[in-house]
This record gives C-alpha cells, sequence and structure tokens, in this order.
C-alpha cells in the first residue's frame, strides 16, 4: 500500500483509509477482522466520528485496543466533533445541531480518548462548518489540545473554500486536510474550486462515501446502462466496479485518499487492491461521461 503525507507539515496516512461509520452492529470480533484485514493489506489510518453508530462505533474500536495495545503505535487514527445529534445517550440535546465552541471541542476529543482507548489523536476534524463558530474560540481549542498533546494535527470536514480559508487565518498550526464527499457519483468538488484550494495549501483530501455510499450497489438506485458501461470497462482492467471507482479517484493529481466503508473484511482487501490500478487518462474521461451522460465540452 502506497503512504502519503497529507500536507508538508501534517501526518503520514496509508492512501486509503478504513471507515468505521457503519460499523455500530458489529461484534467485537468483527471489528477485530476488519481492523486486521486492514492492516494486512497496508492500511493503518482508520476514520472515526464520536457521533458515529450513536456514539457507539470508537468504543468498539477501543475495546479492541484494549486488547490488543501494542496495535496503537501501527496505526493512525482520526476522529471527528461538532455535530450533536439527538440520542439516548443525550439527554440534554433535544435538537440536531453543530456545536464547534472550545468546550464541547475539548469535552469531545477527552470522550473520544476515553472511547478509543488512547492517549492521543493523530487528526482531529471539525465534522460540519457551524454556522455560530467563533474561529478564535476553535483556535485556542486546538492549541491547549496541542500543548496538552492529546491531538497531533488537526483539520476540517465538509467545508467550502471560503469557510476553510476563514479558520485557517485564526488557526496557529497549518489545518492538514479537509474530508469531503467525492466519487465518480459526486464530482462537483473536483470542478467547483474545492479541491484546486486543498491543491493550492498543498494539502491531500480525505474522499468521504467513495463508493456514493454503496448507492450504485443497491438494486432500487442503480442504472442499467450505467452499470453495463462500469462492468465493460472493469473487465477490460481485470478489476471489480468498486475498484474502478476507486482508481478513479486514486488518480486524480490531489493524492486524495479514499475511505473505504464497507464492513466486509473482503471488501478491505478488494479496495485496497484498486491502488495497483493505473487508469489511462482517455478511460478517466470516459468514466466522467458516464457519470454525467455526456461528454466534456
Ligand atoms: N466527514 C463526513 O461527513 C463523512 C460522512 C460520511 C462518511 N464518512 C466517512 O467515510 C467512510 C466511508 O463512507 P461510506 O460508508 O458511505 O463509503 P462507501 O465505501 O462509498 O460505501 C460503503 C457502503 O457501500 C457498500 N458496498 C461497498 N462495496 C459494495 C459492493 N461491492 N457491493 C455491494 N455493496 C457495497 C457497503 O456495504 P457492505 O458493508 O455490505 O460492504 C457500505 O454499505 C465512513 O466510514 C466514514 O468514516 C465521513
Amino acid at each position: 500500500m502506497k503512504r502519503r503525507k497529507i500536507h508538508p507539515s501534517g501526518p503520514e496516512f496509508s492512501r486509503i483509509i478504513t471507515g468505521a461509520w457503519r460499523w455500530q452492529a458489529l461484534s467485537d470480533q468483527s471489528v477485530d477482522a476488519l481492523i486486521q484485514e486492514s492492516l494486512e493489506n497496508g492500511i493503518t489510518t482508520f476514520d472515526h466520528a464520536d457521533i458515529y453508530g450513536n456514539y457507539s462505533c470508537e468504543a468498539l474500536f477501543g475495546n479492541v485496543l484494549k486488547n490488543q495495545p501494542s496495535l496503537r503505535s501501527r496505526i493512525e487514527l482520526v476522529t471527528k466533533c461538532g455535530i450533536k445529534l439527538r440520542s439516548d445517550k443525550k439527554p440534554k440535546t433535544w435538537i440536531n445541531h453543530y456545536d464547534n465552541t472550545s468546550n464541547h471541542i475539548i469535552e469531545s476529543v477527552n470522550a473520544s480518548l476515553s472511547n478509543l482507548k488512547t492517549d492521543y489523536i493523530d487528526l482531529l476534524l471539525l465534522h460540519r462548518p457551524d454556522p455560530l463558530m467563533d474561529p478564535a474560540e476553535v483556535a485556542e481549542a486546538f492549541r491547549l489540545l496541542k500543548q496538552s498533546g492529546k491531538v497531533l494535527h488537526f483539520g476540517v470536514s465538509n467545508y467550502t473554500p471560503a469557510q476553510f480559508e476563514l479558520l485557517q487565518s485564526y488557526v496557529h498550526d497549518k489545518l492538514v486536510t479537509n474530508q469531503v464527499e467525492v466519487s465518480l457519483f459526486y464530482y462537483h468538488l473536483i470542478f467547483d474550486g474545492t479541491i484546486d484550494t486543498l491543491m493550492r495549501h498543498r494539502i491531500s483530501p480525505m474522499a468521504w462515501s467513495p463508493l456514493g455510499g454503496g448507492k450504485y450497489f443497491s438494486q432500487s438506485d442503480r442504472d442499467e446502462g450505467v452499470q453495463a458501461s462500469l462492468e465493460e470497462m472493469a473487465a477490460r482492467y481485470e478489476c471489480s466496479v468498486s475498484q474502478l471507482l476507486l482508481a478513479w479517484l486514486l488518480t486524480h493529481p490531489s493524492h486524495m485518499l479514499p475511505i473505504l466503508g464497507t464492513t466486509k473484511p473482503e471488501r478491505i482487501r478488494e479496495g485496497a487492491k484498486a491502488i495497483e490500478i493505473q487508469l489511462d487518462r482517455q478511460d478517466w474521461f470516459a468514466l466522467l461521461r458516464i457519470a454525467r451522460g455526456r461528454d466534456v465540452d
């Protein structure tokens, strides 16, 4: 597996990342199997958020780390904060909302550290832009978290270029990524300046839902014509359609890092192999045409 320093002052991650969003219903054994399969295939970076699985997925991962503490030095942990969801575990939250206040950021990191059974987080992301965010307050929270050694690097998720620039203008450390939704089925950030802005900052974006959240694979959502075209190209590359969709992202010069959302070890193995595919330039545009339904102008 290739590795990538996601910013000149940032952490080095595996080029493909495993994400824990959908792990809620898994047993400790299944979570262990996903972690081991990731490591065996060179995936060392794991993406979390405090809220995943109704605030439960970090602790599932932490159970594995508790039993195998030596794993910690072989992996990188990303987690997020700033969304507050209504939950039986959060009786005071009566409406879903965002909270990027200093108090909440620090409390959330402390809870993540305890759930993940670790004493540091490699990369903390603000999960969504909060319209009530005071950037100076975020900067101070980040400073304290860095000073205490609880968080090594900081970034954002789902930020527009303007929101990114605003926060960066207050935060002392460089923001090292913006984790955004990108896939062949959701490609507009490649064209609207979001990815270009990250490239200008020498940042590799993290790509969530790289397979469109699995929509392509569901019988009800998929388009038979699109499916036939994708399968035809996949056959030519002697790979699966999901590998082709990952190769489309991996080919982009921003060096984006797709985050696999599967709950199945065999699909981790399959996804990791996408790194080996050399996608021809014209085929990259042919895939874009399949998704858009028309040629570029
Ligand atoms: N920052 C954010 O706001 C944000 C938002 C959403 C997600 N994320 C992160 O991104 C990660 C990935 O997101 P995602 O889960 O939407 O990614 P994804 O990889 O695009 O989608 C995963 C879904 O696709 C299904 N799938 C994959 N390959 C398949 C195949 N060959 N056939 C049938 N179904 C297939 C999986 O089902 P199986 O489990 O059955 O394989 C799973 O339900 C998350 O875990 C999370 O870490 C971040």
